[in-house]
């Protein structure tokens, strides 16, 4: 069973995966959803975490089939 539970990620700014891939998926770069998340901006122990899931959102996205 998976249950739908935000995680935190960075734990410096409190921000979720949840919230990580709220901002990516408006096609945000990682920098961007950097400064709008705040996460990965104090100690950075989450940047890879929060790299890798602007990277699967990115590519998730290039895989879904045009809408319109
Ligand atoms: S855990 Fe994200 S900046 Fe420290």
């Amino acid at each position: 069973m998976i249950l739908n539970i935000p995680m935190i990620v960075c734990s410096c700014r409190a921000v979720s995966d949840r919230e990580l891939r709220r901002a990516a998926e408006a096609g945000r770069p990682l920098a961007e959803v950097l400064r709008v998340t705040g996460a990965g901006t104090d100690c950075g122990c989450c940047r890879a975490s929060v790299e890798r899931i602007v990277a699967d959102r990115r590519l998730a996205a290039e895989e879904r089939p045009h809408e319109g």
